[in-house]
């Protein structure tokens, strides 16, 4: 059935240009794992931890950070191979085109756009949360209406149009800035860990995993979807709190992918590959868990602030200036987060509207700065406003269904393609396939359960609607179906966007 059609791998790398093929690998096992650090730590350490401890697990949330981790290996591991084998660039939509055919590579090219804008979206609000902070410490109070958690968040918005004019212009996310970044927000958590630890009063781990109890979180439409189809009683915290935890947490593990996608650029992808992915997993679970701890023995679970934890829970023990400290380091780190997941989005559109899927006159190419300008101003104008007035809290479990939805469908590719297409050299293979990638798309698919009956509905939704844009449009006009050809412009321009 032509739903089935799949595009060709020789194909796509025709399509996404040579010179993807004259990138010098020159990356080592040791670039990956700044790279995937850096791109990974997020919003979800400094704002979802004291959220999720406050409201759904207690202390346990370490437990739940490990959970999260265990699944994004798995899955890490089926994206490697997925890059490794299909080597364009581009990310889960580009590899599946390839393997798994039409119709699932708009469904994973769908979710990945949700994981992306909105993610954007949500990390604006966590970098909105720490500005209020740090320029409350300064003296500076915003009126409330248009600060976080306001009618509007105002700076969230402003900075997302900021970041959106800089991709328009064609800044190119430097790897030197990035280093900085980089250090900078290790700096800041090794500094939550290290100097928090004072501050650790042993009693907060008591309990350690809080007695379940029905509250606002486990209750109606906003109960894992897993307790509503068993029939479970409510249940915040206590073991099924930690999954849903997990399920939640999962965010801050986002953006491991990337790395994954790197494979092309790496020495020995077979040797690199798993070690850059593993190591930067290793260190941010660390991490995580070591700032969890801190943090739920600084402060007790139920009084741990919802919004800006890191900070707060110094300022609960009178440490104004590293509270201060911490949040211009939240700031400065989370905005290249923005700004990668924001490019990101773009990336994908672009891909999707060079195969047509999307109206190729999306991909409008900025006569000055080369830049797909239409795309960017889109997704520009859609992140702020969702990110200025969605509440807190509701785009996170958005972000992660999309995203596991499209590791499942990933992980399950691994195997479909190796049957497919045994030929392909693949420079980083799956161990024990296909057991690591099923046992990859059952865990995943096992924390969607523990989302909220309420995303599931939207995320439902959210499908719907791509389904709709496929079969009334996508499916006629894809250019596997009509052959139709680049125009000059968009050709070269995808050669100076990979
Ligand atoms: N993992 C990224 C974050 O925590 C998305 O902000």
């Amino acid at each position: 059935m032509d739903l089935f059609r799949t595009k060709s791998i020789e194909q796509s790398i025709a399509d996404t240009d040579e010179p993807e093929y004259q990138l010098k690998k020159s990356l080592t096992a040791l670039d990956l794992t700044v790279f995937g650090v850096g791109v990974v730590i997020g919003a979800g350490i400094f704002t979802l931890t004291g959220r999720v401890a406050h409201a759904m697990t207690g202390p346990a949330i370490v437990i739940s950070f490990v959970l999260a981790a265990l699944a994004c290996a798995l899955a890490a591991m089926c994206y490697a191979e997925f890059a490794s084998t299909v080597p364009v660039s581009g990310s889960a939509y580009t590899f599946s085109y390839a393997s798994l055919g039409e119709l699932l590579a708009w469904i994973i090219g769908w979710d990945l756009i949700l994981e992306m804008f909105l993610g954007a979206s949500v990390v604006a609000q966590g970098w909105s949360a720490y500005l209020g902070v740090f320029l409350g410490k300064v003296g500076i109070v915003l009126p409330e209406a248009i600060s976080y958690g306001g009618v509007v968040d105002l700076p969230a918005v402003l900075l997302v149009i900021v970041l959106g004019l800089l991709v328009s212009i064609g800044i190119k996310e430097s790897m030197r800035v990035n280093m900085v970044l980089v250090g900078l927000k290790l700096f800041i958590v090794l500094f939550v860990i290290i100097a928090g630890i004072q501050f650790v009063n042993p009693a907060n781990y008591a309990p350690f995993i809080p007695t379940p109890v029905a509250t606002e979180a486990s209750t109606g439409w906003t109960q894992p979807l897993l307790q509503w189809m068993t029939g479970a009683a409510p249940a915040a915290f206590g073991v099924p709190g930690i999954f849903a935890g997990a399920a939640l947490v999962f965010f801050a593990y986002i953006g491991f992918d990337v790395v994954a996608t790197a494979a092309e650029e790496t020495k020995k992808p077979q040797r690199d590959l798993p070690i850059g992915i593993i190591a930067s997993l290793v260190i941010c679970t660390v991490l995580y868990c070591a700032v969890a701890l801190v943090v739920t023995g600084m402060v007790r679970y139920d009084q741990l602030d919802p919004s800006a934890a890191l900070a707060n829970a110094f300022v609960n023990h009178g440490q104004g200036w590293m509270a201060t400290l911490i949040s211009a380091g939240a700031v400065a780190g989370l905005t290249t987060v923005v700004l990668t997941l924001m490019v990101g989005a773009t990336r994908v559109i672009f891909a999707m509207c060079r195969d047509n899927l999307l109206p190729m006159g999306l991909a409008k190419v900025h006569p000055r700065f080369r830049t797909p300008w239409l795309i960017t101003a889109i997704v520009t104008f859609i992140c702020a406003v969702t990110a200025g007035f969605t509440p807190i809290g509701v785009l996170e479990s958005m972000v992660n269904i999309g995203t596991l939805s499209a590791f499942v469908l990933v992980s399950l590719g691994v195997p479909v393609l190796r049957r497919k297409r045994p030929d392909l050299k693949r420079a980083f293979t799956v161990p024990f396939s296909p057991v690591v990638p099923i046992l990859s798309a059952l865990v995943c698919g096992y924390l969607m359960l523990n989302l909220s009956l309420e995303t599931w509905v939207r995320f439902l939704a959210w499908l719907a609607i791509g389904l709709i844009i496929y079969f009334a449009w996508s499916r006629h006009h894809s250019r596997l179906q009509t052959g139709i050809a680049l125009s000059p412009d968009l050709e070269q321009a995808l050669r100076e966007n990979h």
